[in-house]
This record gives C-alpha cells, sequence and structure tokens, in this order.
C-alpha cells in the first residue's frame, strides 16, 4: 500500500492541530482519585474557587481545594461512573438552579431536577447557588410580621419578614411541626414558601409534603429535598439551592419564607466532605470554616429597600442539639449569626406543653418593631411573666402557705401556659390571638378551671365569629386594639354565659 504525500501532510497537521489540546492543562484535568463524593485532579490550572466542572461522562462538580497540582472537587450527583484518568474541564462559571414561578407547587432536589413525578420544569430563568448578600445600603430594618398562627410564637418571640430566626431543639420536639404550621399560615399572605429538607427520612418528607397539598398549601410552596441517601454534596448544598430560588422572588419585590430542616445535617455533611479533602479537623472534628458555611448563606436573607423593591426573605434555620445543650459549637455559632432563637425543650414537650417552645431561654431581636400594636399591647410583658413563672413553679413546690400576690401569679402562669398550647395544623388568625390574650392579660380567664381554658378559648372565638366580627375585622385592618370598653364588654358577657365542666 503506498501512502501518497499529501496525506502524509494532513495526517501531520490534524496531529498538530491537537496537539494544544494535550497540553492544555490549563482548562482541562485528569482525575486522580475519585471516592464517597470528592474527586481530585491534577491539571485545571485556571480552575477558580467554587466554578463549576464537567467529567467526561457529563457528571458535574465544583471545585473545592485548589492546592499546587491538585484540585479538590465534590462530585454533585453520582460518582459511580467517574473513573481515574477521566478528562474534566472548565466551565467557567459557578453553579446554577432554575428558579422563577415554575417551581412552585414542586419537589425538586438540591439541582432544581424535578424528583415528584409531575414532569419536567418549564423555566429558562438560573440563578448561581452561591450569591453575595445584600449590602448595608440595600437593606432596611425588619417592620412587617411575619405571621406564623402559632400563638406561642407570634405572642412571645415574633418574627419578622425578612428576619433570621434560629429554631433549635432536641430531637423529636416539634420543630418540624413548627415549620409546617407556619407555611400553612402563610396562604392568602403573599409569601411564598420554600422548605429545604436536608438529610430527613423520605418517608417524612413525603407526609410532610401531603400535609402541605392537603391544606393547600403547595401553591404557594417550593419542597427541596436531600435525602439521607444521597452523596453529601447534596446535602451541603441544598440550603444554596433553596436560597438561590428564594432571591428571584425577593429581587422582584415578593416576600419569602425559607425554613432550612435542618443546618445540623448539612453542618456534618460538610464536615464529611471537608475529611475527605483532607482539610484541617477544628473544634468537634469541623473544618475551621464552618462559621461562614453558616453565616454567607443566613446573611442572604434580607429586608430589602425600598428602592430594590423591598421584597424580603425570612429565614427559618434549624438546629438539632443533643440532651439540650445550646452551648455546643454548631449552636453557639448559628445563635450568634441569627436574630434571635425559638429553644424547643423535650420537658415541656412529653409533658404535653405543645409548641414545646421554653419562653426564658427563646428571644426575638427584630421581631417586636414588626409586631402589630394591638398584641404589642396585649402580650407586652407575657414572655417575661412566663419565664417568672416558670421559676415560680419549681420554688412553690416546696412551700405550701404561699402569699396571695404569689398564688395569683400561679393562677395566671398556669391559665398562660394552656392558652399557648396549640394542636398541629391549626394556625390561628392574630386577630383572634389578640382576643384570647386580651382576656388572658386583663384576668377575664382567671376564674375559669385551668382544664377548661382550651374549650373557653375555642368557644370564645365562635362567639366573636358569630356576634362580633367588627372587633376582629378592626385588629386585622387597623392593627389597633378595638374600643376596649366595648371590647371588654363581649368578653365579659362570653365569660358570664360560659359554663365550665361540671365536676
Ligand atoms: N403542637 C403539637 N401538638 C401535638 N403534637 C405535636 C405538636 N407538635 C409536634 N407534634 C408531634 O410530635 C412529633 C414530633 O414532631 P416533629 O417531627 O415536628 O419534631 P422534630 O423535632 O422535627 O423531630 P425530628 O427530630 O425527627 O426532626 C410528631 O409526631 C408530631 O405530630
Ligand atoms: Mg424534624
Amino acid at each position: 500500500m503506498s501512502i501518497k504525500a499529501e496525506e502524509i501532510s494532513s495526517l501531520i497537521k490534524q496531529q498538530l492541530e491537537h496537539y494544544d489540546d494535550k497540553l492544555d492543562i490549563d482548562e482541562v484535568g485528569v482525575v486522580t482519585y475519585v471516592g464517597d463524593g470528592i474527586a481530585r485532579a491534577h491539571g485545571l490550572n485556571h480552575v477558580l474557587a467554587n466554578e463549576l466542572l464537567e467529567f467526561a461522562n457529563g457528571s458535574y462538580g465544583i471545585a473545592q481545594n485548589l492546592e499546587m497540582n491538585d484540585v479538590g472537587i465534590i462530585i454533585l450527583g453520582s460518582f459511580d461512573a467517574i473513573r481515574e484518568g477521566d478528562r474534566v474541564k472548565r466551565t467557567g462559571r459557578i453553579m446554577q438552579v432554575p428558579v422563577g414561578d415554575a417551581l412552585i407547587g414542586r419537589v425538586v432536589n438540591p439541582l432544581g431536577q424535578p424528583v415528584d413525578g409531575l414532569g419536567e420544569i418549564k423555566t429558562d430563568k438560573t440563578r448561581p447557588i452561591e450569591s453575595k448578600a445584600p449590602g448595608v445600603m440595600e437593606r432596611q430594618s425588619v417592620k412587617e410580621p411575619l405571621q406564623t398562627g402559632i400563638k406561642a410564637i407570634d405572642a412571645l418571640v415574633p418574627i419578622g419578614r425578612g428576619q433570621r430566626e434560629l429554631i433549635i431543639g432536641d430531637r423529636k420536639t416539634g420543630k418540624t411541626s413548627l415549620a409546617i404550621d407556619t407555611i400553612l399560615n402563610q396562604k392568602g399572605q403573599d409569601v411564598i414558601c420554600i422548605y429545604v429538607a436536608i438529610g430527613q427520612k423520605e418517608s417524612t418528607v413525603r407526609t410532610q409534603v401531603q400535609t402541605l397539598k392537603r391544606f393547600g398549601a403547595m401553591d404557594y410552596t417550593i419542597v427541596v429535598e436531600a435525602g439521607p441517601s444521597e452523596p453529601a454534596p447534596m446535602l451541603y448544598i441544598a440550603p444554596y439551592a433553596g436560597s438561590a430560588m428564594g432571591e428571584e422572588f425577593m429581587y422582584n419585590g415578593r416576600h419569602v419564607l425559607v425554613v432550612f430542616d435542618d443546618l445540623s445535617k448539612q453542618a456534618v455533611a460538610y464536615r464529611e466532605l471537608s475529611l475527605l479533602l483532607r482539610r484541617p479537623p477544628g473544634r468537634e472534628a469541623y473544618p475551621g470554616d464552618v462559621f461562614y458555611l453558616h453565616s454567607r448563606l443566613l446573611e442572604r436573607s434580607a429586608k430589602l429597600s425600598d428602592k430594590l423593591g423591598g421584597g424580603s426573605m425570612t429565614a427559618l434555620p434549624f438546629i438539632q442539639t443533643e440532651a439540650g445543650d445550646i452551648s455546643a459549637y454548631i449552636p453557639t455559632n448559628v445563635i450568634s449569626i441569627t436574630d434571635g432563637q425559638i429553644f424547643l425543650q423535650s420537658d415541656l414537650f412529653f409533658a404535653g406543653t405543645r409548641p414545646a417552645i421554653d419562653a426564658g431561654n427563646s428571644v426575638s431581636r427584630v421581631g417586636g418593631s414588626a409586631q402589630i400594636k394591638a398584641m404589642k399591647k396585649v402580650a407586652g410583658t407575657l414572655r417575661t411573666d412566663l419565664a417568672a413563672y416558670r421559676e415560680l413553679e419549681s420554688f412553690a413546690q416546696f412551700g405550701s402557705d404561699l402569699d396571695q400576690v404569689t398564688q395569683a401569679k400561679l393562677n395566671r402562669g398556669r391559665r398562660t401556659v394552656e392558652v399557648l398550647k396549640q394542636p398541629l395544623h391549626e394556625p390561628i388568625p392574630v386577630e383572634k390571638q389578640v382576643v384570647i390574650l386580651y382576656a388572658l392579660t386583663h384576668g377575664y380567664l382567671d376564674a375559669v378551671p385551668v382544664e377548661d381554658i382550651q374549650r373557653f378559648e375555642h368557644e370564645l372565638y365562635a362567639n366573636f365569629d358569630s356576634s362580633h366580627t367588627d372587633l376582629l375585622a378592626t385588629i386585622k385592618q387597623t392593627g389597633n386594639l378595638p374600643d376596649e370598653t366595648v371590647l371588654t364588654k363581649a368578653i365579659k358577657d362570653f365569660a358570664a354565659s360560659f359554663s365550665p365542666t361540671a365536676k
């Protein structure tokens, strides 16, 4: 077989054309190690931190550790098909997720892909999962309430739109239930809700989605799910993806509530990645930048200035504690980043005080300025009174004859605890909360037997619904208390007609 001279030259030309590619280790790398959600690659000299990388088989990764000869990569999705020697190339951008109205009502994974079997999500809008938090001039102070419909929160530790309020407690203390009920209460309030489930059992998430559907709450909710069987990188990016979806609405002047359930599991996933990437472990084996992990996330929630449309993103991060220890590493970090915390106590929970909010340890640093005036008036000192009652209660166990003042305080305290109890999935509109708290703080419940308080409350609501809609409407529309003589008369009349359970 003879080869023509021009063929040889074209072959050489072809080879020369590709000569550069082989040496282009600035843009392309070769996988030298892969396993457990991470990979290492040689080359990629020009890669930027957090840049999205594409593997030869089409999977993606995020550049994390940029070292002299090596890049540490966290792999998104499955890593079984990636092999040593595979190529990995730069994409020049950071990871994006789909955003926009099309996601509402859907359950997606942290990459924004649907996992609810309802078909493709049609949106051409995307946002980077990491973005810069709004600066000082781009914000304004929190001023509108975010009504949770939960009496103990709206009265004691009110939350404002744009606030970050930590929900912290041991396992099985009703944390998730608080979030679900808060989402249920946003119906008709023009708030888009994003529930980010991180490492929660798939069966639990399914039940929650069903609850949301049953109450019509999926009409304004997005669920982002990173299950416990997913590789650690998915759990790590889930809250950032949820925030990106929320930002799209916030920067368009809308109000968003985003729930991170929970950040302890995200921190554990991040610790796993960091150890695999051989970063030096610090306290509790978390890497040194675990504070930044949460601060950069939570700083993205804000109440934007009017110039930017006045939208808001309220964040409810969750932290799970061990044996009520709020002074562990991750809890103290997140407490210092947020604008307050709601501490749920297992003792209270098991004693039947649900929601099990510990009034003494729970605070809201900015929500008070977002409370409506009527609520501020009736609930002003409730939190400190309740905390004082708890102390008095343990002290009163020892003394038999108590003076009248103490006795009265104990009486009021018992009734306060009773009023603040609330069953699941029964959010109460703020105007009704104001009425019952008015009755409580003005002493109209003092004569009602403790075991009748909850029935009294429900019958009072029914009475107002049928005979005093005008009073409820005034509170709702003006945010102020109605004429107090009229309100007092309505409550007194009802109290007189109330028949305690015969013993
Ligand atoms: N206010 C309430 N009234 C009655 N039952 C409640 C209330 N809040 C929560 N529960 C019940 O308590 C159980 C635990 O609640 P939930 O799952 O919200 O707790 P959690 O702290 O999120 O638990 P986990 O640690 O598993 O995440 C659930 O079965 C729930 O139905
Ligand atoms: Mg939970």
